[in-house]
């Protein structure tokens, strides 16, 4: 018997810390943006950063609009709620971070249904599509949307392939199902595949993404869509208490991550494939920044090199995760490749 310790106890200072690329801090850089943002009340839509912020985004993502939130699951979930009536269902693979570590939120705050597809991650169109309920038949739970990852966290950080949202998409068109993206990683997949963010955009009728991720702000995410549908967003962002005032101060760490941090992402992506060496896990695997390594005992493992000061997320009983990040550099990962590599090992 065993507690699974994913995000671990706090007292990690000086830890290289590769359980998820949600734990980098901001920059000293980042932090004197901060300190120097012009802000107002983003409630009033008075707050000039913000409103840049959403400007930028929108137009990255080749949307009309864009709303800031204070996290990927608000923005996934409002997401969700632009594109799905109470009662209709959102499909999702099994593996779903909305459907997975939301907190059932769709069902809990939306009624909204949800039903999931096996897949391991990669998306496929086909396996999607062959599980979509139609709207207006008298017994069936229409499906209104399908969700997609990109890139898929519990998948490892896989890319999903363009030509299968490309076929997911231009389906939908004709199925009246809309398509929400879940982009917490959205910039990991631009920089890995190459396939520019408007043409992600593109691929999604609503999508959240994730600055407090890999582009390392300490808060924030945007939801691009519609003109229309952001103006109901802005709505239900109020209800769920995300209308924040002087936000600013976070859209310019957010403005500074786009400037500075997303080419960056390629180093992340280097130094996981050099770790997957390290410890021999197929290189092939490994897409972004995340590496799985599979067939060893999780908890001591863990256990093992948290004692040498290096920190890695357990998945399961047999299987750990390493995420690298901006707060991981390439003498960190060497020294945890050497802790971890003598401990699989053993
Ligand atoms: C794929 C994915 N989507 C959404 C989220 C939710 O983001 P947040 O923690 O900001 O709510 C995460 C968080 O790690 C994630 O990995």
């Amino acid at each position: 018997m065993y507690t699974i310790d994913r995000h671990g106890p706090s007292n990690t200072a000086g830890a290289i810390d590769l359980r998820s690329d949600t734990l980098t801090r901001p920059t000293p850089a980042m932090r004197r943006a901060m300190a120097e943002a012009e802000v107002g009340d983003d409630v009033y839509r008075e707050d000039p950063t913000v409103n840049a912020l959403e400007e930028r985004v929108a137009e990255l993502f080749g949307h009309e609009a864009a709303l800031f939130v204070p996290s990927g699951t608000m923005g996934n979930q409002i997401g969700l709620r632009l594109v799905c009536e109470p009662g209709q269902e959102v499909l999702g693979d099994a593996d779903a971070h909305i459907l997975t570590y939301e907190m059932g939120a769709a069902a809990a705050l939306f009624g909204l249904s949800s039903r999931t597809v096996v897949t391991g991650g990669r998306l496929s169109a086909d396996q999607l599509i062959a599980q979509v309920r139609p709207k207006g038949d008298w017994h069936l739970t229409a499906t209104a949307a399908v969700a997609v990852e990109n890139t898929h966290n519990r998948g490892g950080g896989l890319v999903q392939p363009l030509d299968e949202l490309e076929k997911l998409f231009s389906w939908s068109r004709g199925a009246d199902v809309a398509v929400h993206l879940d982009g917490a990683r959205i910039w990991n997949a631009h920089v890995a595949s190459g396939v520019p963010l408007a043409t992600y955009g593109r691929l999604a009728d609503t999508a959240s993404v994730c600055l407090s991720k890999g582009l390392g702000a300490p808060i924030g995410s945007v939801l691009v869509a519609g003109a229309a549908r952001i103006a109901t967003g802005r709505l239900w962002r109020k209800r769920l208490g995300g209308g924040m005032r002087q936000a600013g101060v976070l859209a310019a760490a957010m403005q500074y991550a786009l400037d500075h941090h997303v080419e960056r992402l390629a180093e992340d992506h280097e130094h996981a494939r050099l770790l997957a060496e390290r410890l021999g896990v197929d290189p092939a695997t490994v897409e972004t920044n995340m590496v799985v390594v599979d067939d060893v005992e999780a908890p001591l493992v863990a256990e093992a090199a948290k004692a040498q000061g290096v920190l890695v997320g357990q998945v399961s009983a047999r299987r750990i995760r390493l995420v690298t990040h901006l707060d991981v550099d390439r003498d960190g990962v060497e020294r945890a490749a050497k802790v971890l590599g003598e401990l699989i090992a053993r």
